[in-house]
């Protein structure tokens, strides 16, 4: 497997022999394993389907089996099995750059005086399979503001908790540790964006970026960085992990667009899963158009950004 994902470049190329078709038979035979860790303790007073989509949700079981977080292994079921031993309390946040006030929070004290919402999403993983998942969180603007960041800010930085004791995965050079992801401001700022504690009513699991993690629905799940530390405002673009690791492959913005192919495959489609096949259109910027596409007015979206 180690091999394969050196040839890949790191990610999995859908469809290639064996690759797809084995994860997801691994998810499925996964389903009874255990939850990966991590109590789950049910969210108060989520305001419910804040926004929603006609789509079918994913099962609950999908969303925590076939999971994405090289931290825990590259393995789509790495995550929920290996995922218990990350320890996710306490946790603290640090917000800090350039602002008028920095601070790190504990975790609870970030959230705590914030209405919680119910965001049904898609998510559209570059790697052409897709999800339908009932998120809870809060804007991160309401976590952005306060803070006060400066005229000089242009970009927000996020990174990942590095604590190779408890993430097996920080052990191996499978991407440059830690995890960092970066949003340009009025990206970080957009009501759809999310920092989300939770899904289907409940704390996320460690396999899903326990206790907090970035949903940013118009953009590949990539950008979607787990478990972080820290926020923190840049005046220049900052470096992300998938273009750390391959910049001719993924670039900074990664906006779902079904007309620009990956290198290796195309995104005109994409499997909605636990279905094997590509049988949905992918949709630009995932079906949020309306509400993004005049922040990217002037780029040429065919650019592979
Ligand atoms: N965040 C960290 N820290 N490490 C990762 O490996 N994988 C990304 C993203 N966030 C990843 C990460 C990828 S490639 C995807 S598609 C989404 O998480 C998957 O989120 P999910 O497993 O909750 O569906």
């Amino acid at each position: 497997r180690r091999e394969f994902f050196r040839l890949a470049g790191g990610l999995l190329i859908p469809g290639a022999a064996g690759s797809l078709a084995g994860a997801c038979g691994d998810a499925s035979s996964a389903a009874g394993l255990s939850d990966g860790g991590g109590r789950q303790l049910p969210l108060q007073n989520v305001k419910a389907k804040v926004i929603n989509t006609d789509e079918p949700l994913n099962r609950f079981e999908d969303i925590t089996s076939y999971n994405n977080f090289y931290e825990f292994g590259t393995g789509k079921n790495d995550p929920q099995r290996y995922g218990g031993s990350l320890k996710t309390s306490p946790w603290t946040v640090k917000i800090d750059g350039l602002c008028n006030k920095p601070a790190s929070y504990h975790l609870e004290d970030l959230i705590k005086d914030q209405q919680l919402e119910e965001r049904i999403y898609r998510l559209r993983c570059v790697e052409a399979w897709s999800m339908v998942i009932p998120w809870v969180g809060i804007p991160l603007s309401t976590v952005l503001n306060p803070a006060e960041p400066q005229g000089k800010a242009k970009y927000v930085a996020f990174t990942t908790l590095f604590r190779p004791g408890e993430m097996p995965g920080q052990r191996t050079d499978a991407l440059q540790w830690p995890y960092v992801e970066g949003l340009r401001m009025d990206e970080a700022m957009h009501p759809l964006t999310i920092l989300a504690d939770g899904l289907y009513g409940k704390t996320l699991m460690n396999q899903n970026g326990a206790p907090i993690r970035l949903v940013v629905p118009w953009k590949y799940g990539f950008k979607g960085i787990k478990s972080i530390v820290q926020i923190k405002f840049v005046e220049k673009q900052p470096p992300t992990a998938w273009s750390i690791a391959n910049p001719q492959e993924y670039g900074f913005y990664s906006n779902v667009n079904p007309e620009v192919d990956h290198p290796r495959w195309s995104q005109a489609r994409e499997k909605r899963l636990p279905s094997l096949f590509a049988t949905y259109k992918t949709q630009m910027f995932n079906g949020y158009g309306d509400q993004v596409a005049s922040m990217y007015s002037g780029m040429d979206l065919k650019r592979n950004y």
